[in-house]
């Protein structure tokens, strides 16, 4: 990545495709309009909220970011989707359940109504436990991926759009290793036209994405853009792409606590966390396969946090566990339960009880807003390829190869506001502060 010697302006329209027109997508939908109409406002959001320090502590330089970056104004924000299942933004939002339908879904009905979904990629067989009309056909992958194209680039046309990125809001599909088919963008095209069992819906759409030249970021723990096929493409095109899986609830809180525990050299003997949740994720979570990808997105980040190569004696036998348990009555307000067991001096044992009855959707819509804002500004850097600046979103953040990811949050907070003063030409924040007692 160079450092961009210009970036293009944020003018016009910029159009926000979303694959997956469920309880994220549609809150994150409902969320923008309301900040728009002045009834809400967009608190996650590092886009629209968070302040950046530029110099010296003494100087008293903290612009928003959004004052300091040139970001896509709300306004300019236009939104399309594509789904199995044909309710529009306004039903969707309703089936969700995440909003209040009188205080925040009724008040911009004409608006959600507004956003019908586009016939999707879809197919059981990488999630099992939905089933839908609004279809598109096809002989081949290929052939289906070459409809997403015409998708994008219709809607681009139609909505007078400047530019575009997609944010894969979708099920998590089942786990796929990635394999031969995915080693290089010729094996890829060759397995499109194969219809090869390896190459799922949300690649298609990557593919489809990154073909038009529109950024990707994939919010489901599923392969999607990460392999080596789809990146290279990204490179060759000039593509930036981010994934996977949004960091919300549980190992949200988890990549908060953990370094903690690590910068205080605290031992930690087991981590156990279960959690109910009664959306349509967590019936999709309710498959095994589908389970797995999220698993696998899960477990990692401990084992990248706590080094236990490194600190065998601290942390050599962790014993970590997660568990999804799908249970209707709770429908999107998820409530999750840790128990970490931790030691410190003499090896004294303790206990740490975490009950967060979060809302997973709430955490989740400021991510896809911001992924989509940054992901556009960094196409009008000229930057290509994997985008790991905005790890801080990812439980799974997708890294170049040979590199492990980083998945402490504060890391991963400090590394986005220097990609940031980068980008700008400012001078970076080292915290060394030596300076100040000279
Ligand atoms: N909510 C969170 O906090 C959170 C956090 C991390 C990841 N995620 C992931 O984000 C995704 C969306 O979550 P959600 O709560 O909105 O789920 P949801 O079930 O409400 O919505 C997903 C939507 O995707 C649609 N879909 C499935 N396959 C598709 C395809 N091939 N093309 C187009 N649409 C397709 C489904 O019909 C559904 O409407 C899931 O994969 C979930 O695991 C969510």
């Amino acid at each position: 990545m160079k450092q961009p010697t210009e970036i293009k302006p944020a003018e016009g329209k910029l159009g926000v495709l979303l694959p997956g027109f469920g309880a994220v997508a549609t809150t994150f939908v409902a969320g923008v309009e309301a900040a728009r109409r002045g009834l809400a406002e967009p608190f996650g959001s590092l886009t629209q909220m968070n302040t950046i320090r530029l110099g010296k502590r003494t100087d008293g330089r903290s612009p928003l970011i959004k004052d300091f970056v040139p970001l896509s104004e709300l306004d300019d924000l236009v939104f399309g989707a594509w789904d199995p299942i044909p309710d529009d933004g306004y039903e969707s939002a309703l089936v969700a359940g995440v909003l209040d339908k009188h205080e925040h879904v009724e008040p911009i009905k004409d608006f959600l109504s507004s956003i019908k979904p586009m016939p999707a990629v879809f197919d059981t067989e990488y999630v099992k436990k939905l089933e839908g009309p609004n279809v598109k056909k096809g002989d081949t992958k290929k052939d289906l991926a070459e409809q997403l194209r015409r998708d994008i680039r219709d809607f681009k046309k139609e909505n007078g759009c400047d530019r575009l990125v997609m944010v894969w809001c979708g099920s998590t599909e089942v786990y796929i290793r990635p394999g031969e088919v995915h080693a290089s963008i010729e094996a890829f095209e060759k397995a499109m036209e194969e219809n090869h069992p390896d190459i799922a819906p949300s690649q298609l759409y990557a593919y489809a994405a990154i073909m038009e030249g529109v950024p990707y970021a994939n919010g489901a723990p599923n392969l999607s853009a990460d392999c080596a096929a789809l990146e290279d493409l990204a490179k060759q095109k000039g593509v930036p792409i981010a994934g996977k899986d949004f960091k919300t609830g549980q190992t949200l809180m988890k990549t908060i606590l953990a370094p903690g525990f690590k910068t205080r050299m605290l031992g930690m003997s087991g981590w156990f966390s279960t959690n109910i949740l009664g959306n349509r994720d967590g019936e999709v979570l309710d498959d095994p396969e589908s389970f797995k990808s999220k698993e696998v997105s899960k477990l990692g980040v401990l084992e990248q946090i706590l080094q236990p190569k490194m600190y065998p004696k601290l942390y050599g036998d962790l014993y970590h566990k997660v568990r999804i348990n799908y249970y209707p009555p709770r429908g999107d307000n998820k409530e999750g339960w840790d128990n970490i067991d931790i030691f410190g001096w003499m090896g004294y044992h303790m206990q740490i009880k975490v009950d967060f009855l979060c809302r997973d959707s709430i955490l989740a819509a400021p991510i896809v807003l911001d992924l989509a804002l940054f992901l556009d500004l960094a196409s009008r850097c000229g930057f290509n390829g994997i985008q790991e600046w905005l790890s801080f979103y990812f439980k799974s953040p997708q890294c170049a190869p040979g590199l492990y990811p980083e998945h402490d949050i504060f890391i991963q907070h400090w590394k986005l506001k220097n990609t940031l003063r980068w980008i700008m030409n400012e001078e970076m924040i080292t915290h060394l502060g030596v300076e100040y007692y000279d």
